[in-house]
């Protein structure tokens, strides 16, 4: 579909469907990575009130950079995979240290911080800074699949590259970041894995596996 097409019929179901969420109301970059990071292996409900527990006790950068690692792995625990938190601490500590405690706003920057990889700077970026940066997780990939008509497998090689280079394609001048989260929040609440909702869907008219007649069918999964 034509990028402006698609871009006017998510934005504009973002604007009136989207989840109420507590850090959907910042654009303080750090509560924004802190989310990003606490959401990438765990679901919304859970990450809900450890992220307003972690934005009390540790309100800034500095504050969790200065707090002991045992104390931040301690407030962590219950939302699993502790590396995340590690990764969280050192990043705050290169944070103060390399960029005055200020998270920069260009993706390659963002890269150089421990733990921030492809998809978190491309969220901080975007949903912080509005910088026209790309985003794919899983939900992203399996929206561009469907609506694209993506074949191949999208978990690596050329099939990743096909949606990483598409998700960039298709981004708006303005509000990037309110594009990718309405890519996460229609994978997450209406494109879902195995019966999508496509009755619901805003580009239902413009996607290549709802027209197929079997929009489940991918992204393709076929075992490795
Ligand atoms: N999943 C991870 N980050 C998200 C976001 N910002 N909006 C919706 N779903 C998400």
């Amino acid at each position: 579909p034509p990028p402006a097409k698609l871009q006017r019929a998510l934005l504009r179901w973002y604007d009136a469907e989207k989840r109420d969420l507590p850090w959907r109301g910042t654009k303080d970059p750090y509560s924004i990575w802190l989310s990003e990071v606490m959401l990438q292996q765990t679901r919304v409900d859970t990450v809900r009130p450890y992220y307003q527990r972690f934005m009390e006790t540790y309100p800034t950068v500095f504050a969790l950079a200065e707090a002991p690692l045992e104390r931040v792995l301690g407030d962590w625990s219950g939302l699993g995979y502790y590396r995340r938190a590690r990764m969280l601490h050192a990043g705050a500590q290169q944070i103060v240290r390399d960029f005055g405690g200020e998270l920069p706003r260009e993706v390659e920057a963002l890269r150089s911080i421990t733990g921030i990889g492809p998809y978190t700077a491309g969220a901080v970026a975007s949903i912080a800074f509005d910088v026209r940066a790309p985003l794919v997780d899983g939900n992203v990939a399996r929206v561009l699949a469907r609506i694209f008509g993506v074949e191949e497998d999208v978990r690596g090689g050329a099939g990743r590259a096909r949606i990483w280079q598409i998700a960039e394609s298709i981004l708006p001048q303005e509000r990037a970041g309110d594009f990718n989260q309405a890519l996460m929040e229609l994978g997450a609440t209406v494109c879902s894995p195995s019966s999508p909702r496509c009755g619901p869907c805003p580009v239902r008219g413009m996607c290549v596996a709802f027209a197929s007649g079997e929009p489940e069918r991918l992204p393709n999964m076929a075992p490795k």
